[in-house]
């Protein structure tokens, strides 16, 4: 596979393991990944160095490491295919970030949406990893010199620095790292939460009822839908202005591989209670094999540690490639 990979253009993302994976995951980073990674030489990690940006029990985020590969390969990651690896164990991720700490401003972190967010959420613990976790994700995206990135929406903004340091060291020295285009898809790559659709469904929301987990089975599916905030509206019109109803749109599309032309026409004389119905179905449907595949896979321990292992040794050659490149840039004595 190594050489077939070769001549490919190359895609990085990853899950950071801070709680349960969502539908959301699926729909906006796994689902691609899995349709790319035939034609990508493509690096799939676990960011659990970002995990520690909010405080987690460490036996928990262990778990939580093995829980995400596993579903990364439910989803259809394909090993053999792909590399798959953790972040933690890959050093050079850390050491970038450093260098590239002094290729960034404080104004630039200070205006990312997700720092606001995330420090508003944890108002006792907004400590600097927490501000300076963009420029880590830049380093995950710039050691493999990526060329392109399939994530959510809710990340375009990092990708966006991502980019701009890149060009910046690229400048300052001379060319070095690729930079990378974000793939976000059009429809799935914001997924918004059952009981606020203002909001992302998000895996770390107080109220479970907010989101589907990969975990879940079919009658909680079933129920959270049923129980889904919507507007005051009946029909099954597709509009953002009414986002309650809009976002179960979205979810019945994924799930059925229907546009929402042909969605309104089936539903035309359908209410809310009637499509939720059909919704909560199709969505249970959706998830169900991903469940299931997660389950048995997750049992077997040794394939998991085999994958990480070898993660592990391909995906540290080459970053270790780049990360020698720029300590030779920035003058750092290299004997
Ligand atoms: P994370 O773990 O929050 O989410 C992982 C991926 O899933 C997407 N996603 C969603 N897409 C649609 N609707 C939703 N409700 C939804 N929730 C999550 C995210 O956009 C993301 O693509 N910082 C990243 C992880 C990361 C990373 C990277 C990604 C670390 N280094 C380098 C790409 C490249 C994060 O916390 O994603």
């Amino acid at each position: 596979m190594e050489n077939q990979n070769k001549n490919k253009k190359r895609i990085l993302s990853g899950v950071t393991p801070s709680g349960y994976l969502t539908i959301g995951h699926i729909t906006g980073a796994l689902a691609n990944w899995v349709k790319l990674q035939d034609e990508f030489d493509s690096y799939f990690m676990v960011a659990d160095l970002h995990a520690i940006t909010v405080r987690q029990v460490p036996a928990d985020l262990r778990q939580r490491t093995l829980d995400t590969l596993a579903f990364f390969l439910a989803a259809g990651i394909d090993p053999d295919k792909s590399t798959v690896f953790v972040q933690s164990q890959v050093p050079a991720h850390s050491e970038l970030t450093w260098v590239l700490s002094t290729f960034t401003g404080m104004g630039e972190c200070q205006r990312m949406t997700q720092f606001k967010d995330k420090s508003a959420k944890n108002m006792d613990n907004i400590n600097v990893g927490l501000f300076s976790y963009p420029i880590l994700m830049a380093c995950d995206i710039l050691l493999y010199q990526a060329d392109c990135v399939p994530v959510g929406q809710d990340q375009k903004q990092h990708l966006e620095l991502t980019r701009n340091i890149a060009q910046r060291f690229n400048h300052h020295y001379s060319d070095t790292f690729t930079s990378p285009e974000p793939f976000i898809p059009k429809i799935g790559g914001r997924i918004m939460s059952l009981q606020d659709p203002k909001q992302k469904m998000s895996k770390s929301d107080a109220n479970e009822n907010a989101t589907i987990f990969l975990k879940d089975e079919d009658d909680v599916i079933k129920r959270k839908i049923k129980r889904a905030v919507t507007d005051s509206g009946t029909g099954i019109i597709y509009n953002e202005n009414n986002p309650g109803i809009a976002n179960l749109m979205e979810l019945y599309s994924i799930a059925t591989n229907t546009n929402y032309e042909q969605i309104e026409s089936k539903f035309e004389s359908a209410g809310y209670a009637e499509f939720k119905e059909a919704c909560g179905n199709a969505v249970a449907e959706f998830v169900a094999p991903i469940r299931e595949k997660f389950k048995d896979i997750r049992q077997n321990k040794s394939l998991l540690n085999e994958i990480i292992q070898h993660g592990k040794e391909k995906a540290g050659k080459t970053a270790f490639k780049t990360l020698r490149k720029v300590y030779k840039k920035v003058g750092f004595y290299q004997g």
